[in-house]
C-alpha cells in the first residue's frame, strides 16, 4: 500500500487533483499495478478529496480501468453487434479452448485474462480484440491459435 500511496501522489503531482485527474490517475495506477485495488480507490477519493463511490462508479463504468486483479495479457474480445455477427463467438471459443479459461477468468499461472468488450472502433475489420494495447482485426480460429501461439511461446508456457 505504501508504494500505491506514494504512486497515487507521483499522479496527483503530473495530473493535479482536481476532479478531471481521476481518469488519467487511475490509468496510471492500472499501468503500474494492473488493476485497481479497493485501497488505491480509497487513497485517490481522499486525493481529490471525492467519495470513494464517485471513484468505484467511474472505474467500473470504464473496461480499461479493471478493478480485480488481471493476468499480464488482458484479452478483450469485442462483444458489439457487428463483430457478434462477424462471428465473435467462435473466436471466444477458439480463446477458451486454448487457454483453458472461460470469460472473466485468468489462466492458472496468471498470464492471461479472457474478456469482452464494447465496440473498439474497428467494426470493418471485425471480429476485433485487443491484448494489453495490441489490436488485433479480422480474426479467425485459425489466425487466433496463431496469435496466442506467439505470447504462449514469448512466456514458455
Ligand atoms: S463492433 Fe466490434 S469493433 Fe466495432
Amino acid at each position: 500500500m505504501q508504494d500505491t500511496k506514494k504512486l497515487i501522489e507521483t499522479l496527483a503531482g503530473k495530473y493535479g487533483t482536481k476532479r478531471e485527474s481521476l481518469i488519467p490517475i487511475m490509468q496510471g495506477i492500472v499501468e503500474k499495478e494492473s488493476y485497481l485495488s479497493k485501497d488505491a480507490m480509497i487513497e485517490v477519493a481522499r486525493t481529490l478529496d471525492i467519495s470513494a463511490a464517485e471513484v468505484y462508479g467511474t472505474a467500473s463504468f470504464y473496461s480499461f480501468l479493471d478493478t480485480d486483479t488481471r493476468g499480464k495479457y488482458k484479452i478483450r474480445v469485442c462483444k458489439s453487434i457487428i463483430c457478434e455477427m462477424k462471428g465473435k463467438n467462435e473466436i471466444l471459443r477458439t480463446i477458451e479452448d486454448i487457454l483453458k479459461i472461460k470469460v472473466g477468468e485468468t489462466s492458472k499461472g496468471g498470464q492471461f485474462t479472457l474478456l469482452e468488450t464494447n465496440c473498439l472502433g474497428w467494426c470493418h475489420k471485425g471480429p476485433a480484440m485487443l491484448v494489453n494495447d495490441e489490436v488485433y482485426t479480422e480474426l479467425n480460429p485459425k489466425r487466433i491459435r496463431a496469435i496466442l501461439g506467439e505470447y504462449i511461446r514469448e512466456e514458455k508456457i
